[in-house]
């Protein structure tokens, strides 16, 4: 999302989205919310910008504390969709809320449904492209390898957008996987239109999108006026998925008001694949965020 306030800036009550966007239309942040279109504006001409990826921080713990952990609350034992690679190649997660599932995955393998990758954690290859890419079958509102998710994430995609249809609601896949070179000429484009400032609030530096390993994809609503914008999580597309992804294994990756912890603002739109074991876990105990849920740093700015 990108219509509050600065990333930067410490938590602060939440006010409605209705208020904020008001505010906004009256002028306090219009170049954070025209930044909100995931193809941002028309790339610049110059050269990708290249990013250098930083350091990771595999295991550290959570700035905001650790996620409330319930004794009483246990793995579902529900088997998550099979991973795109095998866990027993993937290095263990760091003892969390999750460590009480049923299986653990890699929070540092792109190939891994635990994945975390955000400001502070790049995508190691920078460069790293998904081996299992398909084509889900879902309504599509793009084409090309905009349309590509890997195999799991479509798989998940395939059964979530059909409930949603079956319950009246109208879903589009609006923005699936993205190469390094599209990310830089889409983060690039944030930057030319609105400055480097503005451009992380909403859109990732190249190697550093959930958008480039196929775990990710943007939502619409099949053209409404709302697509990408503040408004969109009031449409039912949005509400839909907010309370019902979990069952396919989907979070809403950046809520309302955790852009202190994300480091993105609110994007009602975008939504990652965990596996349903996880996604639901969260859901349970009200944790809105990777970070907490694994333990890790809060990445509110690129180091
Ligand atoms: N809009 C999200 C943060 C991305 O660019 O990956
Ligand atoms: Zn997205």
């Amino acid at each position: 999302m990108c219509h509050d306030c600065s990333a930067e800036a410490p938590p602060q009550p939440p006010p409605s989205r209705r208020s904020v966007a008001r505010l906004l239309v009256a002028g306090a942040g219009l170049s954070a919310l025209a930044a909100c279109t995931p193809e941002g504006p028309s790339p610049a001409s110059s050269a990708p910008a290249g990013t250098a990826p930083a350091s990771t921080s595999g295991s550290a713990r959570a700035a905001s504390g650790p996620p409330s952990a319930s004794a009483s609350a246990s793995p579902t034992g529900a088997a998550s969709a099979p991973p795109a690679t095998s866990p027993a190649t993937a290095a263990p997660a760091p003892p969390s809320a999750a460590s009480r599932l049923s299986k653990q995955y890699s929070l540092t393998n792109p190939a891994s449904p635990w994945l975390v990758v955000n400001k502070h954690r790049p995508l190691k290859p920078a460069n790293y492209v998904p081996a299992d890419l398909v084509q889900p079958r879902v309504a599509l509102a793009v084409s090309g390898e905009a349309a590509l998710l890997n195999r799991t994430t479509a798989a998940a995609a395939e059964r979530m957008f059909a409930a949603a249809a079956a319950a009246g609601v109208t879903m589009t896949l609006a923005s699936g996987y993205r190469s390094y070179a599209t990310q830089t000429a889409t983060y690039n484009g944030y930057v030319s239109a609105r400055g480097r400032a503005a451009a992380d609030t909403a859109s990732a530096r190249p190697g550093y999108s959930e958008h480039q390993t196929g775990w990710a994809f943007d939502i619409g609503d099949g053209g409404g006026a709302c697509s990408f914008q503040p408004c969109f999580a009031e449409q039912p597309a949005a509400v839909w998925a907010k309370a019902n992804a979990h069952h396919f294994g989907f979070v809403v990756r950046y809520p309302w008001m955790l852009h202190s912890i994300t480091g993105y603002y609110y994007e009602s739109w975008h939504l990652r694949y965990i596996g349903t074991e996880a996604a639901t876990d969260m859901k349970k105990r009200g944790i809105g965020t990777l970070e907490e849920y694994f333990g890790l740093k809060a990445a509110p700015g690129y180091p």
